[in-house]
């Protein structure tokens, strides 16, 4: 990873020193700075830009040290542990117990130590064993940009973990499906019949929501069938609200569901508030807490009921403080940005090239439109444009007015 980002992270050191630029304003020469703040992206990747082991190692979570259990080759991190007998298969070390609100977080200052003792091992044996007690490969690269810490400055992706784990994982709990682990008369359990009806009125709710809601919500208990997470993402707030209740076998299921969509609510308000702060990580401190009594039940047959992506939800509340509202960096528009590239490679030999040229020809394209106030002319989808609506202006910076100034005088 730090070879393939090796360019990119030249150009960030280079613009943290000042490159010369022309405000055309002022009509003068300037220092132009830029510094990189946050770096998000989904768990291994951004255990790659960290160098860290991630989700597959001892002490998995890039936020605090905890201990993971291990079984079957695979690092498992419930708060409570105390059920796991210590085998030759379960070698159990450290605290038998976590507390959510204390948990032994990372500091920047002891991961770049860790770092460094690993880079600085005499042998390559005694650099895996620390690697493996500190979840760290090594020096990364990333840490020579001042403007970074770690590990606050790379928050858990929220789109990832709500959407694409932690909902996915209680649908497949309670359709019985999660692990080989056994679902038989547990309270989260719905019967098939009542998960099809589930998804029938789901799919009833897209002839009564207006479209700019987005796109309906296909048959959820249909087998294969394709949810984008923007999908699983209003299922959650607007929908399943409504059509689980009364469904689960015991209803503290539904109690603890909505307890999770009250907190993801919060977490999606535009602005937040210290006190609101504290009530999500107060949300998603119980969450997780009451997760471990009524689906992992602390038992330790059932340990991989609590991979990290559950974990995680305990530093939410954090990075909200440290980096601002998740959805300033989720997923969605990258994920989004991704999907416009790939109609762009025509060619199977030379996919990289193709990209790269389509990348270059948008941002002329984008700039040549805002030179000239050509927004009409070089429109390349003339059916979508709206005439009733006056855009506020560029859709690159969204500094209209500063930046059709910067060019035009
Ligand atoms: C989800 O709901 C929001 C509005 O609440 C809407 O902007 C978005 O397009 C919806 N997405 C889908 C896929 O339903
Ligand atoms: C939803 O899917 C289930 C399972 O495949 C099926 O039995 C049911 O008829 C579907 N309902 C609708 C309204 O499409």
């Amino acid at each position: 990873m730090d070879s393939f980002c090796y360019p990119l992270y030249v150009e960030l050191i280079k613009l943290e020193l000042g490159i010369e630029a022309y405000d055309g304003t002022r009509e003068q020469l300037f220092l132009l700075r830029a510094f990189l703040i946050l770096v998000f992206g989904d768990i291994p990747a951004i255990s790659l830009m960290m160098r860290m082991k991630g989700h597959n190692g001892l002490r998995p979570c890039r936020m605090c040290n905890i201990r993971g259990v291990t079984v079957d080759k695979v690092h498992y991190v419930p708060l409570s542990r105390s059920c796991v007998v210590q085998t030759k298969d379960v070698p159990l070390l450290g605290p038998r117990e976590y507390r959510a609100t204390n948990l032994p977080l990372r500091t920047h200052d002891q991961m770049m130590q860790q770092a460094k003792e690993v880079h600085d091992a005499i042998t390559q044996t005694s650099a895996d064993n620390l690697a493996k007690e500190y979840g760290i490969k090594g020096i990364p690269a990333l840490s020579h940009l001042s403007s970074l810490t770690f590990p606050t400055s790379f928050p858990f992706d929220f789109m990832h973990l709500i959407w694409e784990n932690t909902l996915k994982n209680l649908i497949l709990f309670w359709t019985g499906k999660f692990k080989d682990i056994d679902h038989k008369g547990k309270g989260y359990h719905i019967a098939k019949h009542i998960w099809e009806e589930i998804g029938r009125d789901t799919v009833a709710c897209g002839a009564t929501i207006p479209a700019s809601f987005g796109a309906p919500v296909p048959n959820i208990s249909k087998e294969g069938v394709t949810m984008t997470s923007e999908m699983y993402t209003n299922w959650t707030l607007f929908i399943a609200p409504v059509v689980l209740k009364g469904r689960f076998p015991q209803p503290k299921y539904y109690d603890h569901f909505m307890r999770l969509v009250e907190t993801i609510k919060l977490c999606l308000a535009l602005e937040l508030t210290d006190e609101m702060i504290k009530q999500i990580g107060k949300g998603f401190k119980l969450w997780v807490e009451d997760y471990e009594k009524l689906y992992y039940e602390k038992k330790q047959e059932r340990l991989s009921t609590c991979p990290l992506t559950i974990h995680a939800l305990l530093h939410i509340a954090d990075s909200i403080k440290e980096c601002g509202p998740v959805w300033a960096y989720w997923a969605y528009p990258m994920e989004r940005h991704c999907n416009t590239l790939l109609p762009a490679i025509r060619s199977r030999r030379h996919p990289y090239a193709a990209i790269a040229a389509f990348v270059t020809a948008m941002a002329q394209i984008n700039q040549i439109r805002l030179i000239y106030d050509a927004e009409e002319q070089l429109n390349l989808n003339p059916d979508k444009i709206d005439k009733s609506y006056s855009p506020p202006g560029c859709k690159l910076c969204s500094f209209p007015l500063y930046c059709r100034r910067t060019y035009l005088l």
